[in-house]
């Protein structure tokens, strides 16, 4: 089932989302879900806290952009409860992100490029991995969801300032958008 995407402005995109146990209902039908909402928004991240869900769960497929990356080919992962170190050795790189909660907004993001990530998929079994480039910087991302952060705290305050109205309009429900969303006030239907 395709669930509306919460965008920015709800709450529940700023909050620490909670770890989760084996016995967490319907964990199967989530991820499916989680799933089916990402590739109808054509992202290639989604974290649960983005369909209204603060739990530390996190969907990923980048097979798409192997042309660009050729190392993504075939690279879908179900993080559960994620562990993520960033390698502060690691250099550094800036490039453009977008976000399916904050529709309509690029903007570059510098980020260590080496992370080593420990969690759990679907079937709870338990991954300890070091991750470079491009994965990792997605990785990050959506990680940060679970944290109850974005990727526009990454920005500098001058770009910040240049999108605030967008920003503005988006919690207030003035955003175009080809998805199904949740902002915080809905504008009334003519
Ligand atoms: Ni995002």
């Amino acid at each position: 089932m395709i669930l509306p995407i919460y965008i920015y402005g709800q709450p529940v995109l700023r909050k620490v989302a909670q770890p989760i146990d084996k016995d967490y209902p319907n964990l199967a039908e989530l991820i499916q879900n989680m799933k089916e909402t990402m590739y109808d928004s054509d992202g290639i991240g989604i974290a649960a806290p983005q369909v209204g869900v603060s739990a530390r769960i996190v969907y990923i497929d980048v097979d798409v952009l192997k042309d660009k990356f050729p190392e993504l080919e075939g690279k879908r992962l179900v993080l559960i409860n994620p562990e993520v170190t960033v390698d502060e050795n690691s250099p550094t790189e800036s490039r453009e992100e977008g976000c399916l909660s904050v529709p309509g907004i690029h903007e570059n993001v510098t980020r260590h490029t080496r992370i080593h990530i420990r969690y759990f998929d679907e079937n709870w079994q338990e991954h300890d991995e070091h991750i470079d480039g491009y994965l990792a910087r997605v990785i990050q991302h959506e990680c940060d969801h679970l944290e109850g952060h974005m990727f526009i705290d990454h920005i500098s305050a001058i770009r910040k300032q240049l999108i605030r109205s967008k920003l503005n309009n988006m919690v207030k429900g003035k955003v175009d958008c080809d998805y199904r969303i949740k902002p915080y006030k809905p504008t009334k239907k003519r």
